[in-house]
């Protein structure tokens, strides 16, 4: 189980504030914390100090965030005695590749880190991933620290310790598992995030109760409204994929698998949309509509919480369909290569109702090219 600890965090709080409730992540001795609050930056260094002795630290951004939050966190760590080195790659999807992991890894050598120094990850899914791998390699594994700046990378990819670079075909296809020693989302950061990357968040979120917990969806509809509470919403998908993490770790027991809902398709729509062209979200959110529309076919969702899914999604600008002049072709190709296909068969996430998910192996390539077909571009007259 996901705990929750009810320690006092005065210093990461102002005094009027309540005590934050940071979500544990029950891993044995790869166990961490995730801290969720407000004007958590100014006090990190002080917070991983009293887990991580090591003196060198390596931050790595990219080049939008770093002139956000670089200058806060690298004081932090100055304060806490650590002496910090900024690696700052360029910001969006092609910068989680084979070429930025190899160039972050010469400079973490050339600044001389060692097997007691660490790293940073400062930024979204994109840095979160990228940095943490090349924490996971160096020296064969050093520690890493996640500062998730975007919502989907503080409700989704921060925790659970997958890390890895996309190749040319298609995503994430080599990695490694590496918890990170300690993760800060610091809801403050999300103020400064663009529209269409904040939506994108969402579409995790969505994932999350359709998969797992179907009353999140009220929580989920009253922040679209603007009536919800982002800290409060953010804190309770991290510890639903805590909780999942925790039981599955290494995905081999078919829970963790859940956690994939949507993104048999919508990570081939992605790459092959071109890396950036889509943001990771909106291709989820393609593949979502894909997988809940087969779900209606194969496993018993009706129609109201189909409805109920999608109303989500648009609720959050977020496609449903893909662009145009897509070639579904291209997409079943860069599909068959997921490590979702195991031995030419596909393990494919379905709803039996909302909130209650599994891994069908039923599924064929016939019912990937219909659902392709729900999720055509509609045709422009
Ligand atoms: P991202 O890291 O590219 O961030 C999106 C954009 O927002 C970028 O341009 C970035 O520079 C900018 N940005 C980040 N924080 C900002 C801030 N606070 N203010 C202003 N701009 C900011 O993308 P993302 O959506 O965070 O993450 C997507 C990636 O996460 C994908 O590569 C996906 O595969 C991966 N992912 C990994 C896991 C996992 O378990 N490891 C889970 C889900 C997704
Ligand atoms: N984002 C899928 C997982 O962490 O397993």
């Amino acid at each position: 189980m996901a705990g929750v600890f009810l320690v006092s965090l005065g210093f990461l709080m102002p005094s009027s504030a309540p005590a934050l409730q940071p979500v544990f992540v029950n891993l044995g001795t790869r166990a961490y914390t995730v801290q969720v609050g407000r004007n958590l930056l100014p006090n990190v260094g002080q917070e991983i100090a009293r887990k991580l002795q090591g003196s060198k630290v390596a931050v790595i951004t990219d080049s939008n965030v770093a002139p956000l939050y670089a200058e806060t966190v690298l004081g932090s760590l100055r304060a806490a005695g650590k002496q910090p080195v900024l690696i700052t790659v360029p910001a969006g999807e092609a910068s989680k590749s084979m070429p930025q992991a190899e160039r972050v890894l010469d400079d973490i050598a050339a600044a001389g880190l060692d097997r007691k120094s660490f790293v940073v990850a400062l930024g979204g899914g994109v840095i979160g991933d990228l940095a943490g791998f090349v924490a996971a390699i160096y020296q064969r594994g050093i520690p890493y620290v996640q500062i998730p700046t975007t919502v989907l990378s503080q409700v989704d990819s921060s925790v659970g310790g997958k890390t890895g670079v996309n190749l040319k075909d298609a995503k994430n296809m080599v990695g490694a598992f590496h918890q990170p020693a300690h993760v800060f989302a610091d809801v403050e950061t999300l103020n400064s995030l663009p529209k269409r990357e904040w939506n994108e968040g969402f579409a995790e979120i969505i994932k999350h109760a359709a998969i797992r917990d179907a009353s999140l969806f009220e929580e989920i509809e009253a922040v679209a409204d603007g009536r919800g509470d982002m800290t409060s919403l953010i804190r309770r998908n991290i510890a639903i994929k805590a909780s999942i993490v925790e039981q599955d770790e290494f995905e081999t027991q078919g829970l963790r698998a859940l956690l994939n809902f949507g993104h048999t398709l919508g990570h081939a729509i992605e790459a092959a949309a071109g890396y950036g062209q889509l943001l990771h979200g909106e291709a989820i959110s393609i593949g979502l509509h894909a997988a809940t529309w087969l779900s209606t076919q194969l496993s018993g969702l009706n129609q109201d919480e189909m409805d109920r899914i999608l109303s989500a999604l648009k609720a959050f600008d977020l496609p449903l369909h893909m662009p145009q002049g897509m070639d579904e072709q291209d997409v079943l190709r860069r599909m068959k290569m997921d490590k979702k296909f195991v031995e030419g068969s596909i393990r494919f996430v379905l709803l039996r109702k909302l909130g209650e998910s599994f891994v069908s192996a039923e599924t064929r390539m016939e019912h990937m090219t219909q659902a392709l077909d729900q999720v055509r571009a509609p045709s422009v007259s």
